[in-house]
């Protein structure tokens, strides 16, 4: 959840690790710290709250690591944000992940005579690294990722050794190669502005950085040395920037006038290989986490609808309790953004276990999830920086309509469907719309609850409404099946509680019906969807295509979440408690 950075040059680190910082401030952002190594000192500058320069001097240094935190274990105070130090202050860390046998460790360091100046786990890897540094810095490294339990990224520097020493397992760190300097990251926007040659690390790998010299890789567990090449990143810097937006989330929302059009276009070749192993699987799994998972939950209803075949959608927190049921037979769709989350990987190991086959959609290419599948499909949205997941979300849905048109052997007609999609998309983000919901949301912000009803593909569409609308303007929203309004939700509606009716699915009747029965307790109904009904006290009008309604649907509902969230003075793109990539289980 952590963001990390470090950087190995000839220039002053503190400037560049700052930028950087920034650009991961999206994977966590309740404090951060600096350490540089100048000579033989370690400076070492630590803050709460967001990345600011404010009162920041610039640390002497040109080796240097830097950290911005989600807090796991110990409160979020200046000590407990990274980097840590051993008891001799000569050995700086930074660690984004967990340690799972943090207490036992602790414990016998505490015995040894260790003083610990946080309540954070990662505090213990100072200490662990110090308690062999008889072996030097790269030994003793490797020693202590072999002690630790659970999913770790570390960047250590020592006052004596000239660079850096990175290991991961688990949580990902990616080497920028740029001219005689190497930044090493979370994630490639951190760097994407100075270098686009990377190298990646896998589970289990280790890399010395030493100034002037070439990366040496190695594997944690045997000390062999691994060969790597560069992979040439093809983002382009500026589509992780702003630009003339306000917010991250709001250039992404209006970026899916394009964003529809790149999912698909996809080798039609591998579309049609992977639905022929979806056709013959026995036991078919869509899985993600939050925004993901919603999507899969959609699929289930695309595969239904379109191939006629059960898939089963399972949020990946609770696949471990599926893994009786998985064979060689079972194939696995893993849906994730980043392609970083512990619960999606987790669930890939599990399946692992049993033989099965993973075919995955991620937008952040070499990530772990793409190098742990099968086979990936590239969403291609480009760097999605917002928290709340808009652009990653459509495009996720887009391949799964073609996979499931090209399980029914209309792969044509899938894609016509999808470039109508993304030409109404284009149609819809325009400024009037945007207005007329600003309007909508001017009227709502105050409301301390907002219901969101659908039936059939709109049902899960109605729970990703709510988790927009609750993470980005921290109103409380619940998503429902229309059919279940009646079995305790409408106890909950009030004179001119808003509720969403999500239509246009093919089941408007019955939503319709369910929308009257909410309006007759006093509910104030907000229509979205292709037909104007009566019952809607506000119309927001999406186009007719049918059973791709889900991904016209969410669009005015992403908008409306934005415009509250912005009227309400809330931190859109980075909203309180939550972080993008979430890499702890
Ligand atoms: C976090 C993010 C969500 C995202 C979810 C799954 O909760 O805030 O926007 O949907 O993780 O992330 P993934 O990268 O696996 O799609």
């Amino acid at each position: 959840m952590c963001g990390i950075i470090g950087y190995v040059g000839a220039k002053n680190a503190t400037p560049i690790l700052f930028d950087s910082l920034k650009r991961l401030e999206y994977r966590g952002y309740d404090s951060y710290g600096f350490a540089t190594l100048d000579g033989e000192k370690i400076w070492v500058r630590k803050s709460k709250g967001k990345v600011s320069e404010a009162g920041f001097e610039k640390l002497p240094g040109s080796v240097g690591i830097a950290h911005t935190r989600w807090a796991t274990h110990g409160k979020v105070t200046k000590a407990n944000a990274h980097p840590h130090l051993d008891c001799t202050k000569r050995i700086a860390v930074i660690h984004n992940g967990i340690i799972e046998n943090f207490e036992k460790l602790k414990s016998d360091l505490v015995k040894k005579g260790h003083v610990f100046r946080s309540d954070t786990d990662s505090e213990i890897i100072a200490h662990l690294i110090e308690d062999s540094i008889e072996l030097g810095l790269p030994e003793a490294v490797m020693r202590t990722m072999k002690i630790l339990k659970g999913r770790s990224a570390v960047l250590v520097i020592k006052n004596d050794f000239d660079g850096i020493v990175a290991a991961r397992n688990g949580s990902p760190l990616i080497l920028g190669v740029g001219r005689d300097e190497y930044f090493i990251a979370s994630d490639v926007p951190a760097f994407l502005n100075r270098t686009k040659d990377v190298m990646y690390l896998d589970d289990g790998e280790m890399v010395v950085l030493e100034r002037d010299r070439k990366p040496v890789f190695r594997n944690i567990g045997t000390g062999t040395r691994i060969e790597k090449r560069i992979i040439k990143i093809d983002w382009d810097a500026k589509h992780a920037e702003k630009g003339n937006y306000r917010h991250f989330m709001i250039k992404e929302i209006m970026e899916q006038k394009e964003t529809i059009i790149r999912a698909i276009n996809q080798n039609d070749g591998e579309i049609k290989k992977v639905a022929a192993a979806i056709n013959k699987a026995y036991g078919v799994f869509l899985i993600g986490c939050g925004t993901a998972g919603n999507v899969c939950h959609t699929g289930e209803y695309i595969f239904s609808s379109i191939a006629k075949k059960h898939v089963n959608h399972v949020v990946a927190s609770e696949f471990p309790g599926y893994r009786d049921f998985l064979t060689k037979k079972t194939l696995l769709i893993m849906v994730s953004q980043s392609g970083e989350t512990a619960d999606v990987l987790e669930a890939v190991r599990v399946a692992r276990e049993k033989g099965a086959k993973v075919i995955s959609l991620v937008n952040v290419r070499g990530s772990t999830l793409h190098r742990m599948s099968d086979f990936t499909f590239h969403i291609n949205a480009g760097p999605e920086k917002a928290v709340a997941s808009t652009k990653a979300t459509t495009a996720q849905l887009a391949i799964l309509y073609l996979l499931a048109y090209a399980c029914a052997g209309r792969i044509e007609e899938g894609k016509r469907l999808l470039l109508e999609v993304a030409s109404k998309i284009n149609d819809m983000l325009n400024p009037r719309y945007d207005e007329r919901i600003r309007a909508l949301a001017c009227s709502m912000q105050r409301k301390k609850n907002i219901y969101i009803i659908g039936r059939s593909l709109n049902y899960p569409m109605a729970m990703e409404s709510a988790i927009k609308i609750m993470e980005v303007s921290y109103i409380h929203a619940h998503g429902f099946a229309g059919g279940e309004m009646k079995h305790g939700p409408i106890a909950l509606i009030e004179k001119n509680t808003p509720c969403i009716v999500l239509t246009g699915d093919g089941s408007d009747q019955d939503t319709v019906n369910n929308a009257m029965e909410i309006k007759a307790r006093g509910g104030y109904i907000i229509g979205v969807g292709p037909k104007k009904y009566e019952v809607f006290d506000f119309w927001l009008k999406t186009p007719d295509v049918g059973l791709a309604s889900p991904m016209v649907n969410i669009i005015p509902v992403q908008l409306l979440a934005y415009h509250l969230g912005d009227l309400r003075g809330c931190d859109i793109d980075t909203p309180r408690n939550l972080a993008k990539s979430v890499t702890v289980k």
